[in-house]
């Protein structure tokens, strides 16, 4: 099989997955919405992953990808940040906890367990 690159794709080792869903199209506090418009926009995911790049930026460091991503259920416990492939996810971030991110976890390679909510296990999760 032939292998396709993209040459607009910059080779990156870690993508941060920004929740920044604003529950847009749910009528707030039915039963569809039962965090009552709560959703990770609300509390500051677009400004969250707008940090992001500034504080890459700061750093010098090229080797995250951030990308903005639809609701993942948990917006109650949001913005949630998720750091793969470390399989890391973070609740309630807000702006002044971005920097302690990018330095420790995608700089230093050690998550910020004061904002770990959830993490990925090979075993945990394994499909039987
Ligand atoms: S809106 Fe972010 S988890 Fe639902």
């Amino acid at each position: 099989m032939r292998e396709r690159r993209s040459r607009m794709v910059k080779p990156y080792v870690r993508h941060v997955l920004v929740c920044t869903a604003s529950g847009a199209g749910k009528e707030k506090g039915t039963p569809a919405d039962p965090c009552r418009g709560r959703f990770c926009s609300d509390k500051g995911g677009e400004q969250v992953r707008e940090r992001f790049w500034t504080e890459l930026g700061r750093a010098g460091l090229d080797t995250a990808k951030v990308t903005a991503v639809g609701c993942l259920v948990q917006h109650q416990y949001g913005p949630i940040v998720i750091v793969y492939p470390d399989g890391i996810w973070y609740a309630g971030v807000t702006v002044d906890d971005v920097a302690e991110i990018v330095d420790t976890h995608l700089a230093g390679g050690l998550p910020v367990e004061r904002l770990v909510y959830h993490r990925l296990s090979a075993t945990e999760n394994a499909i039987p």
